[in-house]
């Protein structure tokens, strides 16, 4: 029997944190082998808000050396950029003419970025889930591993799929595979060090609330040092009026790969004062192995150019088969 297909896709914006790490792309690693991966960098999506085009190229590099430090292997992923397939352009273009505008106007995404931008909002922000329906609906994955605040793209996803197969296609013919969210609990939320509520996030303006993927072990002491904590002694999970204590003992739990049964009772009698070091050393070697694979592959920039050529053979081709079927079902001639 043939894996099942996922597909899932990162911004090359802002540095990959443990949030990103933690909570999906650990076990886009760990899991690869039982599914055929299509992992991708997102630089489409990225100028959806304003950007600086010095960093652009620079940041999906980074991106791609961090996919493979931190373990997806190209001989069993297909990792690739967006904008090197022109087809997720064109497909967009093509969904853009089949979908209602007010479906894209009540994206709470859409909204919340919105009013973050002021003046600022371009029709890409707007359109920006129909791109993603593109990337994903492309190549006919069955899962799509998200995180919650993606859920309602995906949602979208599928609805342009089924309207397109309605619309253009025949009830035993479709078109277009309608995929699945994959929505994965443990460890799926790492919240801010600065505010234990809030998601850890690429776009927080203080860096110190969260810890990059590629701080050094200076910047991870200096940054437990200061991050939020209360004056309660004893160390708990779970306690809905300490979100800071549940996060910063899921941090060390995941980090130094422990049960949650040991860090509670390894914790339970501590203060901060001594648990800190302890979170600051874990995080430290946990992230030694990614940043040191990191650091060559940077250096010897080959590999990854190999591997973003490849992997774009390979995704354009599945991305051409589907795109063919689209243009063919709108009735557009082919080309000669
Ligand atoms: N919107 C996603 C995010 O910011 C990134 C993304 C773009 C994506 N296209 C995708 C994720 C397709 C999954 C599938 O996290």
């Amino acid at each position: 029997m043939s894996k099942q297909r996922v597909l899932s896709g990162v911004q090359p914006t802002g540095s990959l944190h443990l949030g990103n790490y933690l909570g999906a792309i650990r076990t886009w690693v760990s899991e690869q082998y039982e599914y055929e991966n299509y992992f991708f960098i997102a630089d489409l999506h990225a100028i959806t808000v304003p950007h600086d085009p010095k960093t652009l190229a620079k940041n999906t590099y980074t991106l791609a050396a961090l996919y493979l430090a931190c373990g997806l292997d190209p001989a069993h992923t297909t990792i690739f950029v967006q904008s090197h397939i022109p087809a997720h352009a064109e497909l967009a273009w093509l969904f853009n003419c089949i979908t209602p505008l007010n479906w894209l106007e009540r994206m709470i995404q859409f909204k919340e970025k919105a009013l973050k931008q002021g003046e600022n909002v371009s029709i890409g922000l707007l359109d920006y889930p129909v791109l993603q329906a593109a990337d994903i609906l492309l190549y006919r994955p069955q899962y799509v591993p998200v995180g919650e605040d993606q859920k309602q793209h995906l949602e979208l996803t599928r609805d342009i799929a089924a309207r397109f197969n309605f619309q253009y296609g025949t009830p035993d013919a479709p078109i277009l595979s309608v995929p699945e969210p994959l929505i994965r609990a443990e460890g799926a939320r790492v919240m801010s060090l600065t505010d234990g509520t809030k998601k850890m996030s690429k776009s927080d303006p203080s860096e110190q609330s969260r810890i990059n993927l590629l701080d050094s072990p200076d910047e991870i002491r200096q940054k437990v040092k200061r991050c939020k904590t209360d004056p309660v002694r004893g160390l708990s999970f779970d306690d809905p009026e300490r979100p800071e204590c549940h996060n910063l003992l899921t941090l060390y739990m995941l980090s130094s790969g422990q049960t949650k049964a040991d860090v509670t009772a390894e914790c339970a009698d501590m203060g901060w004062g001594q648990f800190k070091p302890l979170l600051t050393e874990s995080l430290i070697s946990a992230l030694q192995p990614i940043q040191a694979r990191y650091a060559a592959l940077i250096q010897d920039r080959s590999q990854i150019e190999t591997v973003l050529r490849q992997g774009r053979e390979t995704a354009e081709q599945a991305a051409q088969e589907t795109l063919a079927a689209v243009k063919n079902a709108l009735g557009y001639s082919t080309p000669l």
